[in-house]
């Protein structure tokens, strides 16, 4: 085959067939990468095809293809879909692996309602469909939008594709007025199988497995292409309703199968741990049989106005967690470890593997963690793999549970090879030569380049505009990584002057690989679209450490407006003082995260980055829990004692839900006690500030939660 003659002995015609099949190749790559969110190979691997090509074409210039790989960027990314946001937020499930994490579970909830462990507390159990989730709304009984989570806020509108499946009716009656209907859709396997020998037959690629089959027909912009895929769906909860469905998740259920959707049979009620366990294992007794792909059991509290009470975390509901199947592992061999450094500069070690299917998917990348993982011991001197080690030429086992990236959990030491020896972790960065440390307590060794590095600088960049974080239509991680290459762009308020400074008459930009005149308009208009956003998102795009989405969220909203929150973390410079307790308060934020947070955002450096970042943009303030007409918002309040009617949790929850802060401690700040029986030193000092104290009752009913 042409790939194994080296560039230097290639004949006229060879090249010329040979860049013929890399332009196939590599286009077909970049497609599945950017299109199909469905990658065909490695990133190593298309560097390579991309950089054999560039040097064939560099010996002989005259064979150049007009759509040479070269002058191309990446895939357009899928266009066509008009955004729909949703009126309620697609939120996404917790997820437990062990029987313990289960009796957690159970244990938590009772906990944060106040329930003995001998309440009887029942809960719905249902396979989790290993497909992709949609809304439905209805309008006096019509399907009027179909949308694809997404973001969780906004999805794409695939209404009419929707109309083409025959479990979606499009219209109901007996529903009540607005409707949103959730549920997975899914191919099942002999619709699966029957597809890809189509796709076979007529010389089209097959799809990986089910769910990508489903992902890829119900994203199709051509509506009559989805209509030609059998499609199916089970609805599993709701969104926004004008009027309640039941009084229980099983009635619910039952009520949408009245309205002529599918719901799955295996629903049942448990009543405790024990029976979710037990049904748990008859689920995946099952799981062979039942025809399409589940990869786990969805456990929700089935009295409605408990899920109410127990509300929601930042992106998931307390009151339903997914029991997921184990990983599914295979065996094969190490060929190298990679180290990659990421944006805050942690080297990590990446397995390359020959390649081997788990779970129905390829893998060839595999993380390893850290050098303690590689060496067979755990952060604190215990031994992993009873202390064996890892090395370049293993024998290793691979698994991958749900959707994360693969690891590796053993290694066969019967086949390993006679001259293989101890992987040596490097002290440098690979990328910049800095000294790459390790902190006493840190399990990872950092590059120390901060930003000089261009690893982390690159890496920064490609979080930055990630999908949960600026999502620029058109750039992507490759984009960026030229654009830094080339020194277009070095920190995000780059991007932002970009056209300012490169989109004269287009020119510039249009003469970059890649870039036609509309692509370069296009990206243009897609920066500025961005320039207005929301709060959350802009934080968690600045891949502070330990600050995630979820707790971008949670600082959002709590802080309001970025004004008051760059404020606040000048103040909380110190690590100490009101500000600083304030930032401790929030619940989920810890003191590891809050003093990356602080640190981050006062470092000198950093700070004027951010703040030429934000020069640039309108940050939308963040929607606090709507307050209007609450007795409490914006007040600081304290609760002690033994409240009787609801948790301490609950309490806070609530209480913060109508806006106020909850605190510790009574100081000159509080604006209201709430003491149960047994209140003491708090009641006490309270009295002497002259702050109102109540009781639980009267703080109830100031609530309005009787
Ligand atoms: S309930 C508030 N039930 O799993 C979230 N989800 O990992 C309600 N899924 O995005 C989700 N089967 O797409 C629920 N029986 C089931 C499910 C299910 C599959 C998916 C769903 C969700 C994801 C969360």
């Amino acid at each position: 085959m042409s790939e194994e003659i080296a560039v230097e002995r290639l004949t006229e015609a060879q090249a010329r067939a040979e860049l013929a099949r890399l332009a196939d190749v590599l286009a077909r790559a970049n497609a599945a990468y950017h299109v199909e969110d469905a990658p065909v190979m490695s990133d190593a691997a298309f560097d390579a095809l991309k950089a054999r090509n560039a040097a064939i074409e560099a010996r002989f210039p005259a064979l150049k293809r007009a759509d040479s790989p070269s002058d191309q960027v990446g895939a357009a990314p899928a266009e066509g879909f008009a955004k729909t946001r949703h009126s309620v937020r697609m939120l996404s499930l917790a997820n437990a692996f062990e029987a313990e994490d289960i009796v957690e579970f159970d244990a938590r909830i009772r906990r944060y309602l106040g329930l003995s462990d001998s309440a009887p507390l029942a809960y719905t159990s249902e396979p989790k469909i290993d497909g992709l989730s949609l809304s439905l709304r209805y309008e006096a009984g019509h399907l009027v939008t179909a949308a694809t989570r997404g973001d969780g806020e906004t999805g794409e509108n695939v209404t009419a594709n929707a109309h083409t499946i025959a479990d979606i009716p499009a219209w109901i009656e007996g529903a009540p007025d607005i409707l949103e209907v959730r549920g997975e859709v899914y191919m099942s396997h002999a619709d699966f199988e029957a597809l890809n020998a189509r796709q076979a037959e007529r010389g089209d690629k097959p799809f990986a497995n089910p769910r990508n089959a489903a992902a890829g027909s119900l994203r199709q912009l051509d509506a009559t292409i989805t209509a030609a895929r059998p499609l199916r769906f089970f609805a599993y909860g709701w969104g926004e309703t004008s009027a309640p469905l039941a009084a229980t998740q099983m009635g619910a259920m039952a009520r949408l199968g009245d309205l002529g959707f599918q719901t799955n049979p295996l629903t049942t009620l448990c009543n405790g741990p024990t029976a979710l366990i037990d049904h748990y294992r008859k689920i995946e007794q099952d799981r062979a049989t039942l025809g399409y792909d589940i990869d786990g059991v969805v456990y929700k509290v089935n009295d409605l106005s408990l899920q109410a009470r127990l509300g929601f975390r930042a992106t998931t509901p307390r009151w339903a967690i997914a029991h997921k199947f184990p990983a599914e592992l295979a065996w094969t061999r190490l060929v190298a470890i990679d180290i990659q450094v990421g944006r805050t500069g942690a080297l990590s070690p990446v397995a390359r593997l020959g390649p081997v299917t788990v779970g129905g998917v390829v893998v060839r990348n595999a993380t390893l963690h850290n050098e303690d993982y590689i060496a067979g011991r755990d952060s604190k001197g215990g031994l992993i793999r009873e202390g064996r080690d890892i090395r370049v030429g293993d024998w290793v086992q691979v698994y991958r549970a749900g959707d994360v990236i693969p690891k590796i959990a053993d290694v066969d030491l019967s086949k390993r090879p006679a001259d293989a020896t101890p992987y040596r972790f490097p002290e440098t960065c690979p990328e910049c030569g800095s000294e790459a440390r390790r902190e006493p307590g840190d399990s990872v060794r950092r590059c120390m380049g901060g930003l000089i590095c261009p690893a982390q600088a690159v890496e920064r960049l490609k979080h930055f505009v990630s999908r949960a974080a600026f999502d620029i239509e058109g750039l992507g991680a490759k984009q960026v990584e030229a654009f830094y290459r080339d020194g277009w762009i070095r920190e995000p308020a780059d991007i932002f002057t970009l056209e300012a400074r490169y989109g004269q008459g287009l020119q510039q930009l249009k003469n970059r690989e890649g870039w036609g005149e509309k692509s370069a308009k296009n990206l243009f208009e897609a920066i500025d679209e961005k320039r207005k956003i929301s709060f959350s998102r802009i934080l968690f795009s600045l891949g502070i450490r330990h600050v995630g989405e979820q707790a971008s969220s949670l600082i959002a909203r709590h802080y309001g407006t970025w004004a008051e929150f760059t404020a606040a973390m000048d103040s909380a410079r110190a690590l100490q003082g009101p500000e600083w307790e304030r930032l401790l308060g929030i619940d989920g934020v810890g003191e590891v995260m809050a003093t990356s947070l602080v640190q981050a955002m006062t470092e000198p450096h950093e700070r004027a980055s951010i703040d030429r970042l934000t020069a640039h943009l309108e940050v939308e303030a963040a929607a606090r829990p709507d307050t209007s007409g609450s007795p409490v918002a914006g007040k600081t309040l304290v609760f002690t004692g033994t409240l009787e009617k609801m948790t301490r949790a609950e309490a806070k929850a609530r209480a913060e839900a109508l806006g106020a802060k909850v605190a510790g401690s009574v100081s000159a700040r509080t604006d209201l006690l709430i003491a149960g029986p047994g209140a003491g030193s708090k009641a006490k000092k309270a009295v002497e500030l002259g702050i109102e104290v109540i009781d639980e009752d009267a703080w109830l009913a100031l609530v309005g939660a009787q």
